[in-house]
């Protein structure tokens, strides 16, 4: 099997490299010189756990290659898959389209033959059909099938994801398209996966419906946690007691200081917006985007009610900034809204991520840099931890108490324990939790 992966962005590169590692002969293609120019040498642009090993592996292996010349890459093609971006647009929270649309043209241009093109960015509900659409207008000649076959990757753990699915989603309208797919997909079958096939437009909306029903749930248990602080309950309770109810799930129930990441918030304003115009609102989706906002906001407010009313001139320690663990990613963290709150409001903020790649251009200038945890607590009236990578876990209260000038913790991801905190002699606060 071959496939033209269109886009060497975070899904068209770990999509790619995971095909190839399916035994797949993938040509990853992207319209940036330089990033392909880069991956040629091994060199991944993002940070993903045990990415580079495998693009250097399946490429050394010849199954993987990198070019800017579509044709090159569609030459011989079974499948052509969509990778490009969705970004949101701006004015109107609509998936901006305009990427997936180009490339739709100029696949159309390069193609050869018959062709399987299948969408793996996520789109809004009837974009499949608009592509064909596109397709048709440029090539009337050409044979097209076109699929949705939408990824359910968590960063961090986006390779684990792609080889242990939970289920693959294919979206077809003819049994070709739905042969092509599942042959690419064969050694899943040895771990059974469930392949769950639709029609275009429903496998579009069951992405959509996957993320935006996360993200309801987190904000769920986020409103728990509110109401929890209010009636001395403990969330982390809560959410074991029920989460251990089959109905519900454990998962994706941990408080915190709201959802960020490259989907979800993308994600809900879509589907809120699709759903308008629709004429069949999705009025639980807009709530869970008007509160998530809400509460990014309230985070800020929250330190500053805890170092006393004020942050003006204080030194202020920030542990994780990134949207979660084991990324660089800093797409709508809630970093974003809290630390630019508290320089407003007078803050000398000293950040430490154990991935600052990218938090350095989408942070404040204001906001110092410093080269681990204990080096940011150095001095600080009061710490923040937002991000809860692991290594934060290890750090020995005593060590925070004789790094830091004053004793204000505010851990918004409940990873230390109140007791040891207390112990310590801090003002310690966490999410819903006595
Ligand atoms: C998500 C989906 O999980 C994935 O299926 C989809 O394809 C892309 O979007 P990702 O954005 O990488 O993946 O991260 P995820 O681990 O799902 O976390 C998203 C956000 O929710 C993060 O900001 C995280 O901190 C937050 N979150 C998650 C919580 O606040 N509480 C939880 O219990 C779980």
């Amino acid at each position: 099997m071959r496939i033209a992966m269109i886009g060497a962005g975070y899904v068209g590169l770990v999509s790619g490299a995971c095909f190839a590692e399916f035994g797949v002969d993938v040509c990853v293609v992207d319209t940036d010189h330089d990033k392909v120019e880069a991956l040629r040498q091994g060199r991944i642009p993002i940070y993903e756990p045990g990415l580079d090993r495998l693009v250097a592996e399946n490429a050394a292996d010849g199954r993987l290659s990198f070019t800017t010349d579509l044709g090159e890459a569609m030459h011989g093609a079974d499948a052509v898959f969509l990778a490009v971006g969705t970004p949101t647009r701006r004015g109107d929270g609509h998936a901006d389209l305009t990427y997936v649309f180009a490339a739709a043209e100029q696949v159309a241009r390069a193609a050869e033959g018959p062709l399987v093109l299948v969408t793996k960015s996520t789109v809004p509900v009837g974009t499949g059909r608009r592509v064909k659409e596109i397709v048709q207008a440029a090539r009337p000649d050409l044979q097209i099938d076109v699929a949705s076959n939408p990824e359910f990757l968590r960063e961090g753990n986006a390779i684990g994801d792609f080889m242990r699915p939970d289920r693959v989603v294919i979206g077809v309208e003819s049994e070709h398209a739905a042969k092509v797919l599942k042959r690419l997909y064969r050694p899943l079958y040895l771990i059974e996966t469930p392949v769950v096939q639709t029609s275009v437009e429903t496998a579009e909306l069951i992405k959509y419906a996957a993320n935006a029903f996360l993200a309801v749930k987190i904000t769920f248990i986020n409103q728990m946690a509110d109401l929890c602080e209010k009636a001395g309950a403990n969330v982390h309770d809560v959410a074991r007691g029920m989460g251990l109810d089959g109905r519900i799930g454990r998962k994706f129930l941990h408080a915190g200081p709201g959802y960020g990441g490259s989907c979800f918030p993308k994600d809900t304003l879509a589907l809120a917006q699709t759903a308008q115009e629709l004429g069949a609102p999705v009025t639980i989706v807009e709530q869970t985007i008007a509160a998530n906002e809400a509460r990014k906001a309230q985070m800020a407010e929250r330190v500053v009610a805890a170092c006393g009313g004020s942050v003006k001139g204080k030194r202020i320690a920030v542990l994780g900034v990134t949207f979660k663990p084991e990324t660089d990613d800093m797409r709508d963290a809630p970093s974003l809204v809290i630390l630019p709150a508290l320089v407003a409001a007078g803050a000398q903020v000293v950040a430490y991520d154990p991935q600052p790649a990218h938090a350095r251009q989408a942070l404040p200038a204001a906001v110092e840099f410093a080269s681990s945890a204990l080096e940011a607590a150095k001095g600080a009236d009061a710490l923040v931890l937002i991000t809860e990578w692991n290594e934060f876990r290890a750090v020995a209260p005593r060590k925070l108490s004789t790094a830091m000038a004053g004793r204000v913790i505010c851990d918004l991801r409940n990873v230390w324990d109140p007791a040891a905190m207390r112990e310590a002699g801090f003002h310690y606060s966490s999410i819903g939790r006595p």
